[in-house]
């Protein structure tokens, strides 16, 4: 069993988080994640409501679950945190902005608060608005993210805080997971590798082009908020797989943004599940992503293979 600082907080089995991931990570997601140990998380975005929450959090079992709010969401839309509170979750995460405001609300409740990390000034101000959890998260990953691979911001944020720091963005094999461990992470937050789980809110075609897509085949784009007209803060450009609008719009988003045409097809697509014009978000690791898995085997599969790695780790010290 492989213990760290996160284990003992959360009172987990593996030291594994299945990402927010708001359009994929539901109740049923997280809770497959609990099932095999670790700690599951539900992912909200800006055009869900407090009821989503309320429902999508009813999880059985007494199992642990987390929620993934985003901090410029927030600042607009307090009944999303308020709902998440209401919803007694171990875990919320506060990320894409400035988490400040809303770490005292969640302490007060008896909540843990992370935050994803992409700079080391991002470290600084988590640090100081006094986070629990610290999420390193590389521009590897999938859905929005910033511009640092995961390793080398891995590396400055262990130097820079006592915090328990979880490693995520390309992570989705026991190789990657033991790497980051052994380098001193508390744990990983996986979210690509859970991206082809029936467990998952996402549809059966999205599944399936994640299964059939290379490492290669993704892009780090604004084009697709561009499209929505979402008020998405430039820092934080989104990884989705290439498709035709990718292709045509990806560095173009000057002038898409004032097409509305061309907007117009990504609001569509998305309601019609056209996938070559709606983005499917997901990050580098998905080229290890290849068989439909339940999410609850995935994370089982993760710590068993994660724990063989670190056995043969003393051999390298001859
Ligand atoms: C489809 C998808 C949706 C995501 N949505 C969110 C979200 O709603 N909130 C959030 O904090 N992170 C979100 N993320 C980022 C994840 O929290 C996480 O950082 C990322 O998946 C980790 O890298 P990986 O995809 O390589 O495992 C999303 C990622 C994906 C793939």
């Amino acid at each position: 069993m492989i213990t760290t600082a996160l284990t003992r907080r959360f009172d987990l089995s593996t030291p594994v988080i299945g990402a927010p991931m708001a359009g994929v990570a539901g109740g049923a997601l997280a809770a497959a994640v609990s099932r095999a140990g670790g700690l599951g998380m539900i992912g909200v975005a800006g055009n869900h409501s407090p009821d989503f929450i309320t429902e999508q959090c009813a999880i059985p079992e007494r199992l642990p679950f987390g929620v993934g709010l985003m901090a410029w969401v927030l600042d607009d839309r307090p009944e999303l945190l308020e709902a998440t509170i209401a919803a007694r979750p171990a875990l919320v995460s506060v990320s894409f902005g400035d988490p400040a405001p809303y770490v005292g609300p969640l302490h007060d409740a008896g909540i843990a608060v992370a935050v994803q990390v992409n700079t080391v000034d991002d470290v600084h101000r988590a640090v100081a608005s006094d986070v629990d959890v610290i999420v390193a998260q590389g521009s590897e990953a999938g859905g929005h993210t910033g511009h640092r691979a995961t390793l080398p911001l891995l590396q400055e944020v262990l130097a820079l805080t006592d915090l328990p720091v979880v490693a995520a963005g390309g992570i989705a094999t026991g190789r990657g997971m033991a790497a980051v461990l052994a380098a001193g992470a508390a744990g990983v937050w996986i979210g690509t590798a859970l991206l082809s789980c029936p467990e998952g809110l996402n549809s059966p075609a999205a599944r399936a082009r994640v299964r059939a897509a290379a490492g290669e085949d993704t892009v780090l784009t604004r084009a697709f908020d561009v499209a929505q007209r979402l008020a998405w803060p430039e820092r934080w450009p989104g990884r989705a797989l290439e498709n035709e609008f990718s292709r045509a719009w990806h560095g173009r988003e000057d002038e898409l943004a004032h097409d509305d045409v061309a907007s117009q097809r990504v609001v569509d697509a998305r309601r019609s599940g056209d996938l070559e014009q709606a983005p499917v978000y997901a990050g580098e690791a998905v080229g290890l992503v290849t068989a439909e898995r339940s999410a609850t085997d995935v994370v089982r599969t993760l710590t068993e293979d994660a724990e063989r790695a670190l056995r043969t780790v003393p051999d390298l010290l001859g």
